[in-house]
């Protein structure tokens, strides 16, 4: 058995931020988290922080060490999406206030701490966010870009547009010159877009078997998840809401769930039209270097299946 791949998540909890932090937990084999790190997105900064631990907790995992990170993007106002995921943003469930602490370090600096002690090509970034932490830690060591093994994000859209704007998904719409130089910094990369998260929808059959494992990890994520679809239930008239976040920790579980292919990616920052979109170069039309394998299909019905058999471990 290979060793545990080690990673590192970092994330703005957020129900389906939540389900990938499970999912991570419930993979001890496969996965060893070396800690989560916590952004501004969904929620501000200090919710974002409370609600990883909240998550850790439901799980008995008070061990994994959470630290907090940037409180805004790194060149524009902070935007929120309590509309989608509640004023706290883990509404859904009755929770509790975590009682496990934040670390003092700066998650900026335990990542770049991280990635310059552990060899290279050996730590795994898993973003759910915008990924203003990725973009500040390349400002402050631009050599964490070549220690990096891979960066798996849930973020942008192509063929699937946008859902914050028609335009940008809003992980990259919150932050879009942070998007842009992780995409330029030559790390690489592997994309979630919405392309594929829509098609991982919370079907009312797929919540219910989940609701069949009974633990408390369990029952709670389906509370949260019933908060969390009614947004886009409402918006696309759909049964349920797509499952973003846990496509990055199913893709290091099972890569075989997935298919796309190496593209050239740019993300728009001046225009106040489609800040946030990213470009991507499906068709290699543009001669630009592929920068990133960007997914575009997945196996949905073995994403659920791997989602609940981990659920049950918890
Ligand atoms: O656009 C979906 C993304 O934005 C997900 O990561 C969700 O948690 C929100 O952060
Ligand atoms: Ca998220």
């Amino acid at each position: 058995m290979a060793e545990p791949r080690k990673i590192i998540i970092d994330t703005d909890p957020g129900q389906d931020d939540a389900a990938a932090i499970m999912l991570a937990l419930a993979s001890p084999k496969e996965l060893e988290i070396l800690g989560l790190t916590t952004v501004a997105g969904n929620v501000p900064l200090s919710l974002t922080s409370r609600n990883a631990r909240i998550v850790l907790e439901l799980c008995s995992r008070p061990d994994v060490k959470v630290f907090a990170g940037a409180e805004r993007p790194v060149a524009r106002p902070l935007v929120t999406a309590e509309h989608v995921h509640g004023k706290t943003g883990l509404d859904g469930p009755e929770l509790h206030e975590p009682q496990m602490p934040l670390q003092s370090e700066h998650a900026v600096d335990f990542i770049i701490a991280t990635l310059m002690r552990e060899p290279p090509g050996t730590v795994t970034l898993c973003t759910l966010g915008p990924l203003t932490n990725i973009a500040l830690a390349l400002e402050k060591a631009p050599q964490i870009a070549g220690r990096v093994q891979e960066l798996v994000m849930m973020g942008g859209g192509f063929f699937e547009g946008g859902n914050i704007t028609p335009a940008a998904e809003f992980n990259l719409y919150v932050d879009p010159e942070a998007a842009h130089a992780v995409f330029r910094s030559g790390m690489p990369i592997v994309m979630m877009p919405l392309d594929v998260t829509h098609k991982v929808m919370t079907l009312r059959r797929r919540v219910e078997a989940l609701r069949a494992i009974g633990n408390r990890p369990a029952l709670a994520l389906i509370a949260m998840l019933n908060f969390f679809e009614r947004f886009d239930v409402e918006k696309y008239g759909s049964d349920g809401a797509p499952l973003h976040d846990p496509t990055v920790i199913a893709y290091l579980l099972k890569p075989g769930l997935f298919s796309g292919r190496d593209c050239n990616v740019e993300v728009e920052t001046q225009s106040p039209l489609t800040a946030g979109m990213t470009v991507v170069d499906w068709w290699r039309v543009t001669g630009r270097k592929p920068n990133a394998k960007v997914m575009r299909d997945i196996d949905a019905e073995g994403f659920f299946a791997l989602l609940g058999e981990r659920l049950a471990r918890l």
